[in-house]
């Protein structure tokens, strides 16, 4: 399993402390950046993590800003892209069985650390339940 991740300045210092959690766990990671806390433009990362996202290279990604809104409105201007902003468990689960979703977002200001290793975790291992599911989805796009 390969992970891709991307934030800004907002969400770098959870990024990084994420993408320890997953490799301490084995999995591989790909980092779209952003390297610091200076201030950047969220969809300078936001797009390259689409893309991978979109053409296979990462099966699925993390992406984390201050809120979790500019992150995930930039990634859902991909048309492959479902990304979901999840600050419970709960939401992750459903972002998962319910959107399929292939990004989760987290608002690195509103999280804490340990909420979003939870979240990050569950995402992962959570898998899409399809079915009526899958015709809401065809549906999105118009
Ligand atoms: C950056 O200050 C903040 O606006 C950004 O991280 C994000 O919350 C935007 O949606």
């Amino acid at each position: 399993m390969k992970i891709g991740f991307a934030a800004d300045h907002a969400g770098y210092q959870l990024k990084t402390f994420l993408i320890e959690l997953l490799k301490s766990k084995g999995i591989e990671i790909v980092d779209f950046g952003t390297d610091s806390t200076e201030s950047v433009d969220y969809p300078d990362f936001a797009h390259p993590l689409a893309r991978a996202v979109e053409c296979g290279a990462v099966e699925c990604g993390i992406a984390v800003c201050g809120t979790g809104n500019g992150i995930s409105m930039t990634l859902n201007k991909h048309r492959k892209i479902r990304a979901a902003i999840c600050w419970n468990e709960e939401i992750a689960i459903l972002a998962r069985k319910h959107n399929n979703a292939n990004v989760c977002s987290l608002p690195a200001r509103f999280i804490s650390e340990s909420e979003a290793a939870k979240v990050v975790e569950t995402f992962l291992k959570t898998d899409f339940e399809g079915g009526r599911h899958q015709k809401r989805i065809d549906k999105i796009f118009v």
